[in-house]
């Protein structure tokens, strides 16, 4: 079947295929080359890509970047490199980057061989499938999302610890000792970073009364410039650095996380944390034309998605219809519009549920997929009201990818879920848990914060993952390491991988002009698109709309991309988005 799909997909592509080697130019005619409008600029900013021959790390804060680039000079291999930066991250980067929290890292040794590692968060033994209903079975508001009940049993330090034993060249003390010293020295705030710590002081306030935990001294409100001292998470990540995983889910800190909890109604124990294990999972491997996809398979729901939807487009000419045309945008959110609904229906934790990833990444079932598709008409959701897609701004979870000099890669990314997560800060561990809870079903149908409705598949379980929409992907081009990516922004993390994988491979795009892209989405529920200023020009919004698409230009960015692209000549361009503080560092 797959030969008759690539046959149709030749046919329909003739005239594609000659314009995708056509050299990308860095004028106005490269925009008319990806649109219908030459006074279009497509990009959200002109930033250029960081370009580096042994290393890069692109992440989402510059400190970060350069811990792990510096570990990289060190001799440190991709995934040494991977685990300074997670906890570089968990005290630069608090909204997102964490040790209360959990993610997946998809790993592409030198060899070819690819590895990924679910280090997810767990439902505490004590949960339960109706923990968030009243008693007439309704969701309570908020317990889902703030304060302890919304915290699933944390993963990144297993992860990390995990990782690095199998394989790490240098230290694991080593790894440790640069996000010490930015937790003892302090970290120089960003008007970013300042202004997420002000929005969050009520509810911080709120769930830890009392707590001086992220607030200056003086109790002024953070400004850009302030230095963020963390001298109680440097303590942690010293007993993590002297005991490993061991410094965290047992003793001193285990005992501090277990007393948070009980204290204050959660049901994380010290038993939920000593069971915590990460666990290495086969990755989902497929092709898209002549590339290579390798990506997270279930817990997470991201590499399932991105899968089925590159083969759902991969029939259609989209480099000679053009980048975010109307016909391009047509197949790309018809395609997006039959894999959520799918996600909704058959995706959740495979170790709780039967998930059939081969059947719903099969060319049979995609090519059935388009069956109730015309270009006449967009194709109906089914009219259940899933609500406005709450704001996407104080949302946080952070992506981060590594390349090392003998071209080893890591793509991981990491979440606290909502930012800052659930804003419980275990008190004498000065670390903020996650709200991660809220991404199972909490009830069947009824949204989660990113507008996200779910099933059976992703019902809440004593041990079980909360399904996921990270999607770390690393893409091989004629058997080599080509492309690693990957972002935060909730359910719009797939979809922003997918247009930046398909800007360069359809639309001759660099890895930066890709991340700069303005980019849309769409979810099946609620059934409209969103899209940033600019993604289309007026000309492709009246022709979407007489074919009954509902747009809707969102305030909020799309996507916080870090990427990094093996060029022609074997050096590296490092992407990381103009939309956040986001930073790449090459040697
Ligand atoms: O795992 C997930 O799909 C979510 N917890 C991710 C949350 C997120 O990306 C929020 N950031 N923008």
């Amino acid at each position: 079947m797959k030969k008759i799909y690539s046959f149709l997909f030749a046919l329909l592509n003739l005239g594609s295929l000659c314009q995708a080697q056509q050299p990308v130019k860095e004028s106005k005619g490269f925009y008319q080359f990806l649109t219908d409008d030459p006074n279009q600029k497509p990009f959200y900013s002109d930033r250029q890509g960081v370009m580096a021959q042994n290393g890069m790390v692109a992440s989402a804060h510059p400190e970060s970047s350069r811990v792990g680039a510096d570990i990289l000079k060190k001799g440190g291999n991709a995934v040494d490199a991977a685990v300074a930066v997670q906890f570089a991250l968990a005290v630069t980067h608090p909204s997102a980057g964490n040790i209360g929290g959990g993610g997946f890292m998809v790993f592409r040794a030198a060899d070819g061989k690819s590895y990924t590692l679910d280090f997810r968060e767990k439902a505490p033994l004590k949960g339960g499938k109706d923990m968030y209903l009243d008693a007439e079975g309704n969701v309570v508001p908020g317990l889902s999302t703030l304060g302890h009940l919304a915290s699933g049993v944390p993963g990144s330090v297993e992860g990390m610890a995990v990782a690095h034993a199998r394989f790490g060249k240098l230290l694991w003390s080593e790894l440790l000792q640069p996000a010490i010293d930015l937790a003892e020295k302090g970290v120089v705030q960003t008007d970013r970073e300042a202004r997420g710590l002000n929005a969050i002081k009520a509810n911080v306030q709120k769930v830890n009364p009392g707590t001086r935990y992220f607030l200056r001294t003086d109790g002024r409100d953070w400004q850009a410039g302030d230095t963020l001292m963390q001298p109680d998470l440097a303590k942690v990540l010293r007993a993590i650095q002297k005991k490993g995983s061991k410094g965290f889910y047992k003793g001193k800190v285990a005992r501090q996380i277990a007393r948070e909890m009980k204290k204050n109604k959660g049901i994380i124990s010290k038993k939920d944390l000593k069971e915590y294990h990460a666990k290495w999972r086969e990755p989902i491997i497929g092709d898209y034309k002549n590339y290579k996809i390798i990506t997270m398979p279930p817990t997470s729901s991201g590499g399932v998605a991105l899968m089925q939807l590159l083969r759902l487009v991969e029939p259609y000419p989209l480099t000679r219809w053009g980048w975010n045309t109307d016909s391009t945008a047509q197949v790309m959110i018809e395609a997006e519009r039959r894999v959520y609904a799918d996600r909704a229906k058959f995706l959740g934790d495979p170790d709780f549920v039967d998930v059939p990833v081969d059947k719903l990444i099969s060319y049979d079932y995609l090519k059935k997929r388009w069956q109730d598709f015309s270009f006449g008409k967009a194709t109906d959701s089914k009219a259940v009201s899933g609500g406005d897609l709450p704001g996407y701004e104080s949302l946080e979870t952070t992506h981060f990818s590594v390349v090392d000099k003998d071209r080893n890669a890591v793509s991981i990314t990491t979440t606290l879920n909502g930012g800052y997560g659930s804003k419980v800060i275990v008190k004498g561990g000065g670390f903020f848990m996650n709200n991660e809870m809220d991404d199972f079903s909490v009830k069947a149908g009824v949204p989660n914060m990113f507008g996200l409705i779910g099933n059976k598949a992703n019902e809440i379980a004593p041990s079980k993952r909360m399904l996921s929409s990270m999607t770390p992907t690393i893409v091989e081009k004629d058997g080599k390491l080509y492309m690693v990516v990957g972002t935060p922004g909730g359910s719009t993390i797939i979809t922003a991988v997918y247009q930046t994988i398909l800007n360069v491979l359809e639309h001759g795009m660099t890895m930066q002009q890709s991340v700069n892209a303005l980019k849309f989405h769409h979810q099946w529920l609620p059934d409209k698109t969103v899209f940033e200023a600019g993604a289309f020009t007026d000309n492709t919004i009246d022709k979407l709309q007489n074919r009954g698409y509902i747009l809707e230009q969102q305030r909020n960015t799309i996507g916080r991309m870090d990427c990094i692209l093996l060029l022609p000549d074997g050096s590296l361009e490092g992407a990381s988005d103009p939309r956040g503080d986001d930073v790449s560092v090459g040697y």
